[in-house]
């Protein structure tokens, strides 16, 4: 179990760095690794202590359960029970950006789901992921690897920013290519619990239906869905077509800013660049104004990471 200062190694992306990631992980060691959307700070699911490991380096509240990561819809099927539409979402979907929760099928710890009866599932595309889970041969618990309320890490350096001395190693596989977090789909009729790297206008289009959102709700079946998460230090503001005066602007198509998430006004573009250059501009100390982001697509993801770094907090 990880406790106090710990040397973090770094792993290359070889065939030795995911071995010896693999390794570490079943001798029950925190992890972070790659996946398509942000890092994951990775431990053995099967293992308690492991997955204390993960709470106490992140401070993350245990009332907040965690994904866990296994390599293909046949082991997923293994651990929760599928109805017809989340095998089809599944088969749609997986290797992707996309989360199901579904009634647990076996035992795992508690302290995984937090107590709940539903498990949190997805089966990563990113290629490192995916050897990593194979070699594990066990199903891997992984939030976000960030300290808890910060911002998602899309690179091994803000995994390192955030958490050096507090995990046994990060797995470097570069940046990102999607850049915000799964779509998170769960319910007794599909709800959309958390916006995220796949469409929910795709996942409509495969259920051939509109699916519930339960977005910015008070009753946390996504207890990540606390209003204020994904924050940056500094404050920030949405809709913004220019700056005011001390603030630094973030763009986005027609509005150029001191960054800017994709000039030619592409969503996947904008959804690669939020979390590093959120990064960016909060270590300029300074208010930040974003520029509007329609609500499509991914801008529906975008929109909710920014609003909730938008929000209050203490
Ligand atoms: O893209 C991702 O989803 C990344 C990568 C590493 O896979 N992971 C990620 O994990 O974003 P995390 O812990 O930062 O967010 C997981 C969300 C949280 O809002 C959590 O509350 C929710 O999933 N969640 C996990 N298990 C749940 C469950 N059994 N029921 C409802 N919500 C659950
Ligand atoms: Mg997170």
């Amino acid at each position: 179990m990880t406790q106090g200062e710990v040397t973090t190694a770094q792993l290359s992306a070889t065939a030795g760095g995911i071995a010896r990631a693999a390794q570490l992980l079943r001798a029950g060691q925190t992890v972070a690794f790659p996946t398509e959307t942000v890092y994951g700070l990775g431990a053995d699911a099967t293992q308690p202590e492991a997955v204390a490991s993960i709470f106490a380096a992140k401070n993350r509240p245990t009332f907040n359960p965690l994904i866990v990561h296994v390599p293909s819809l046949d082991v997923a099927s293994e651990w929760v029970e599928m109805p017809e539409w989340a095998a089809k979402l599944g088969r749609a979907f997986w290797p992707g950006a996309l989360t199901l929760v579904l009634p647990k099928a076996q035992a795992l710890p508690d302290i995984v789901t937090a107590g709940h009866s539903s498990l949190a599932i997805r089966v990563p595309l990113h290629p490192l992921a995916r050897d990593l889970l194979t070699q594990v041969g066990r199903p891997v618990a992984a939030p976000s690897a960030n300290p808890s309320g910060r911002v998602s890490p899309t690179t091994a350096a803000h995994v390192l920013a955030g958490l050096n001395g507090r995990i046994n190693a990060v797995l470097d596989g570069g940046a990102c290519g999607v850049g915000v977090e799964s779509t998170i789909i769960g319910g007794d009729t599909p709800t959309l619990l958390r916006p995220g790297g796949i469409a929910v206008e795709d996942i409509e289009r495969v259920l051939g239906h509109r699916v519930d959102r339960l977005l910015h709700s008070d009753n946390p079946i996504a207890p990540g869905q606390l209003t204020s998460h994904y924050a940056p230090q500094a404050r920030l503001r949405k809709d913004a077509v220019t700056a005011e005066p001390g603030e630094i602007l973030l763009g986005f198509g027609p509005v150029t800013g001191d960054l800017t998430l994709s000039a030619s006004g592409d969503l996947t573009e904008a959804a690669a660049n939020l979390f590093g250059h959120l990064r960016t501009l909060d270590a300029m100390a300074k208010p930040i104004a974003v520029a509007p982001i329609p609500y499509e697509g991914l801008g529906l993801a975008i929109n909710d990471r920014l609003d909730r770094a938008a929000a209050p907090r203490d």
